[in-house]
């Protein structure tokens, strides 16, 4: 059974997502959406970097929802709520690493709504979160009784995100401690953070206290850093811990935090990622307690990063890998509470051969 997929929107998840449908045994590109420009007209394949494909970009949605398609991978800049109602009511699955990862009390019941007129799934996934914040979590501590904390937590180098746009005028790297302080980021991040808190909870039953914590801290430069997005000023933000929490009776019992830092030096604080570098952490704290370190998915070097982020290609094989497994459920927001496990597959040049 092959599945026949969208790519929609080709930054750097659509990219990598489109070389991951191309090596997944089950799925085909059969259309790319971009939002415009000269990608309109191009071959899918060569935006990709990959060989010419024969699929071209398009920015024209009414062709793309009258396609005979499975599924959409839906990866623009931010998520577009009635585009995606559209997509799920044209009979298309979606999997997105935007939202979605666990609606829990959200009205939700027009997106709800939508999966059922078309009859298909709609499947929220990612890294962080979507990955690293529940789903491993969630597994891990199955080896743990009487748990009484989980953490997730990422390390990593700003510098190598190849967005100079996001990275300085909506994380506001570069701008002043003030200017920072009334950063939408804890709010906009929070929307797929407390999701993920949320599943964690429900699932391992802690009784959350009805309000979540959210902390921004900042480290100023105290000497010019260079960085993709021009050098940071003495006194100016250069690195950023954002802390998400779910609270029992005012006792932290799940913690989600980004520390994102513009390198480790010439910082006030001198906040460092510590002996084991740049990393994701899953912690789960209970008998016995467990701790798992993820590397491989921060670049190599600030410009292996710009060019290819090993941390946006794995949230884009965590969505097409989904896929099949989104195509097969009952209709729906299906998480991975609701999904069997997802899995990768093998290289192409190592698989068995289709029966
Ligand atoms: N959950 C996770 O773990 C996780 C991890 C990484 C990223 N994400 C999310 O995934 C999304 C994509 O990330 P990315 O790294 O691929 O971002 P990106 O490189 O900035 O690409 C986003 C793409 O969105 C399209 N776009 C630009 N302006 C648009 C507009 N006004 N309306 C609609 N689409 C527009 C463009 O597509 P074209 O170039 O094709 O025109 C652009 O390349 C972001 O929302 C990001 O937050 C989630």
């Amino acid at each position: 059974m092959s599945y026949r997929v969208i790519q929609w929107a080709t930054g750097g998840v659509g990219r990598a997502a489109i070389q991951s449908i191309l090596s997944h045994p089950e799925l085909e590109l059969v259309g790319a959406w971009v939002s415009g420009g000269d990608k309109v007209g191009r071959d899918a394949g060569e935006i990709a970097g990959c060989e010419s494909l024969g699929v071209t970009a398009t920015n024209d949605t009414e062709a793309l929802l009258g396609l005979d398609a499975d599924c959409v991978v839906y990866s623009p800049v931010m998520a577009d709520r009635p585009t995606v109602i559209r997509i799920l009511e044209s009979g298309k699955n979606v999997v997105t690493p935007l939202d979605w990862f666990y609606p829990g009390q959200r009205d939700v019941s027009e997106i709800e709504a939508a999966c059922q007129r078309g009859g298909v799934t709609l499947h929220g996934t990612g890294i962080h979160p979507g990955g690293i914040t529940e789903r491993f979590p969630l597994m891990i501590s199955a080896l743990s009784r009487a748990v009484t904390h989980v953490r997730a937590e990422e390390f990593s180098d700003i510098r190598t995100y190849g967005a100079p746009f996001v990275v300085g005028e909506i994380m506001l790297f570069g701008k002043t401690p003030e200017e920072a302080a009334k950063s939408s980021m804890p709010a906009m991040l929070g929307e797929g953070f407390m999701q993920s808190i949320d599943m964690i909870a429900d699932t391992l039953a802690f009784d959350l206290d009805a309000e979540k914590q959210t902390r921004h801290e900042v480290a100023v430069a105290t000497a010019p850093i260079d960085s993709p997005i021009g050098p940071i000023a003495p006194g100016h933000v250069a690195a950023q811990r954002f802390t998400w929490q779910g609270t029992v009776r005012g006792e932290p019992v799940i913690t989600v935090r980004t520390n994102w830092f513009m390198g480790q030096e010439n910082l006030d604080p001198a906040w460092t990622f510590g002996p084991e570098g740049e990393r994701f952490e899953v912690e789960i704290s209970g008998d016995p307690s467990s701790k798992v370190t993820f590397h491989g998915w921060q670049p190599e070097s600030i410009e292996a990063g710009l060019e290819r982020n090993a941390g946006i290609v794995a949230t884009a094989v965590h969505c097409v890998s989904a896929v099949p497994y989104a195509c097969r459920a009952e209709p729906g927001i299906r998480t991975y509470l609701d999904l069997p496990l997802v899995a990768g597959r093998a290289a192409p040049s190592l698989a068995r051969a289709p029966s």
